[in-house]
C-alpha cells in the first residue's frame, strides 16, 4: 500500500509505526536520530546532500564515533533504514525531521541558508498530512515565523490539520557514553495542540522522556538558554583564570576548592577557548535576534569577547614562557597536542586550536600537531598531518596542550619536553619531578 492509499490519520500511523520518516541532514545529530527511529521500529531514510555520508550509511559504515556500525547494520540489511541524495524520498514521508547545520557567517550573524535550503526541499516535495520538525539550533521565532509560513504555501495547507510543525532541540553531547539520544529528555514545542500531539507521539517512541513546552519559540529558547549557560559560565571561569594569573593564584586550585561546596555551585573549567558547532555559535543567534529588537544580550556578548580572546592569551603566555628561556617565538618549533575541540572526539569544528595555530604562524613559529583522533587538520589555507604518537616531545621548543585526550602519554611528555603550556590542567598528576617547565593557564 502506498502513502496515498493509506487512509489512517497521521497520528494513527505514528502510533502504529507505519509512518515513514525522513531525516534531512545525517551528521552528528541526524545519524543517531535515524538509528533511534529504526530501533523504535520506523522505516526511516536519511536524506543528505553529501553523497559520502549516504554511501557510508547504506554500506553500514559509521562516520561518527558515538555510533557503532553494529548499532545499525541489521536495520540497513532488513531495509528499515537507508539513505539517499534524492530529495523525492520526502514525497513518501509522513514525518520529516530537519537536522541541518546552523553556522555563523563571517560577520557572526546567523547563516540560515541550510535551514532555508532544507525547508525549500520539503516544500518541493510536500503533500497533505505531514509532520515537519526542526531540530537545528536557531533563534526564537524561526519555526513559527519562517518554517510555518513556507510550509503553508500561501494557504494551500492548514496548520495543525494537514501540516503539523514543531521544534525539538537536539541535545547530543559527542563523546558522552552515559547520555545518548534515547535517555536524554527531549523538549518539544508544537505550533498548535494538534501539532504537539503528533510530534509528541513520534518522539515518545524514540526517547524515554518528552518534555512539552507551550510553543516552538519556548523550545528554541530553552536550547539557547542551555548553551548560553555554558558559554557564559566558561567565559566567567576564563576571566577568573586571567584574574588569578594577575594575582599569582592557581585558578584550578581555586575552582577545585569552590567545587567542594555541596550546593549552589557547579564547576566550569577554563581552557584555550570554545569549540564545536554549538557553544561558540548558538548564543550568538540570540544576541543577533536581540540586536534587531534594540536590546543587547550583554552576558552573551561579554562571554563571547572573553572566550574568543583565550587562544590569543595562550599564544601570549607561550611567548612569555619562551622568553624566560631566552628564546624568541620567531623560528621556534612548537607542537600542539590535541586539535579536536574537546577530549576524546574527532570533531574539530570551531576548535580553539585553529586560532592558537594561526596566532603562532603569524609570529613565525614552525607549528606541528599530534592528535590520534584527527589525522588531518585544516586551518585556513594550511593543512597539517598529525605526527605519529611516538614522535619525541624533545624536538620542540614548546608543547601546547590544547586538547587533553586520554590516550596522550603525559608521563613521557613530562620527561621529554622542555616547556609545556598546559591549557587544560592535564599535567597536574604528572608535574612532580618533570624535566619540563610546565606553565598552566
Ligand atoms: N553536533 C552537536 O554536537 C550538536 C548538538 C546539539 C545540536 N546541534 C545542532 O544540530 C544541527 C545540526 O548539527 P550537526 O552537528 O549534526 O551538523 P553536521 O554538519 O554534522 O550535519 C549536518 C548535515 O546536513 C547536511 N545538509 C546541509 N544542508 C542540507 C540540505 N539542504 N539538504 C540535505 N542535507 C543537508 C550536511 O551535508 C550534513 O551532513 C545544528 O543546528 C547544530 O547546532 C548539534
Amino acid at each position: 500500500m502506498n502513502r496515498t492509499q493509506n487512509m489512517a490519520t497521521l497520528l494513527e500511523k505514528i502510533q502504529s509505526k507505519e509512518a515513514r520518516v525522513v531525516v534531512v541532514g545525517i551528521g552528528y545529530v541526524g545519524l543517531p536520530l535515524v538509528v533511534e527511529l529504526a530501533h523504535a521500529g520506523y522505516r526511516v531514510t536519511g536524506y543528505d546532500r553529501d553523497p559520502s555520508k549516504v554511501k557510508q550509511l547504506n554500506a553500514s559504515t559509521s562516520y561518527i564515533e558515538d555510533i557503532k556500525a553494529e548499532d545499525f547494520a541489521e536495520y540497513v540489511k532488513s531495509g528499515k533504514m537507508d539513505a539517499s541524495t534524492d530529495e523525492s524520498v520526502i514525497k513518501e514521508a509522513d514525518c520529516v525531521i530537519l537536522c541541518v547545520p546552523t553556522p555563523l557567517k563571517k560577520t557572526k550573524d546567523p547563516d540560515m541558508s541550510y535551514i532555508e535550503g532544507a525547508a525549500q526541499t520539503v516544500v518541493r516535495n510536500q503533500h497533505k498530512d505531514m509532520l515537519v520538525v526542526l531540530e537545528s539550533t536557531t533563534y526564537p521565532g524561526t519555526t513559527r515565523e519562517y518554517l510555518v509560513s513556507e510550509l503553508l504555501q500561501g494557504g494551500k495547507y492548514t496548520l495543525g490539520k494537514d501540516v503539523h510543525v514543531a521544534f525539538s532541540p537536539e541535545r547530543v553531547d559527542p563523546g558522552n557514553a552515559k547520555f545518548g539520544t534515547r535517555n536524554t529528555p527531549k523538549v518539544v514545542g508544537g505550533c498548535t495542540p494538534a501539532c504537539m500531539a503528533v510530534a509528541k507521539a513520534l518522539y515518545s517512541h524514540i526517547v524515554n522522556t518528552v518534555v512539552d513546552v507551550s510553543s516552538p519559540d519556548a523550545a528554541e529558547m530553552s536550547k539557547l538558554l542551555e548553551n548560553t549557560f555554558r558559554a557564559v559560565n566558561i567565559g566567567l571561569v576564563n576571566e577568573f583564570a586571567l584574574i588569578c594569573e594577575r594575582l599569582g593564584l592557581d585558578v584550578w586550585e581555586v575552582i577545585g576548592a569552590a567545587a567542594t561546596k555541596p550546593f549552589g555551585f557547579m564547576p566550569f573549567w577554563p581552557g584555550p577557548g570554545l569549540g564545536g558547532h554549538c557553544i561558540p555559535i548558538d548564543p550568538l543567534y540570540l544576541s543577533w535576534k536581540m540586536r534587531g529588537l534594540k536590546m543587547p544580550a550583554r552576558f552573551i556578548e561579554l562571554a563571547d569577547a572573553v572566550n574568543t580572546a583565550m587562544p590569543e592569551h595562550v599564544v601570549e603566555i607561550t611567548a612569555r614562557a619562551l622568553n624566560e628561556k631566552k628564546k624568541s617565538m620567531k623560528g621556534s618549533k612548537i607542537l600542539i597536542s590535541g586539535v579536536a575541540y574537546k577530549r576524546d572526539i574527532s570533531d574539530f569544528r570551531e576548535s580553539p586550536a585553529a586560532d592558537v595555530i594561526e596566532g603562532l604562524l603569524k609570529r613565525g613559529v614552525e607549528v606541528s600537531y599530534m592528535d590520534s583522533w584527527v589525522p588531518v587538520f585544516k586551518e585556513g589555507e594550511h593543512s597539517f598531518e598529525s605526527l605519529k604518537p611516538d614522535t619525541s616531545y624533545a624536538g620542540f621548543d614548546a608543547v601546547i596542550i590544547v586538547t587533553d585526550h586520554k590516550n596522550i602519554d603525559y608521563v613521557r611528555m613530562a620527561k621529554e619536553a622542555d616547556l609545556i603550556i598546559d591549557t587544560r590542567n592535564a599535567m597536574r598528576p604528572y608535574g612532580e619531578g618533570a624535566k619540563a617547565t610546565i606553565v598552566r593557564l
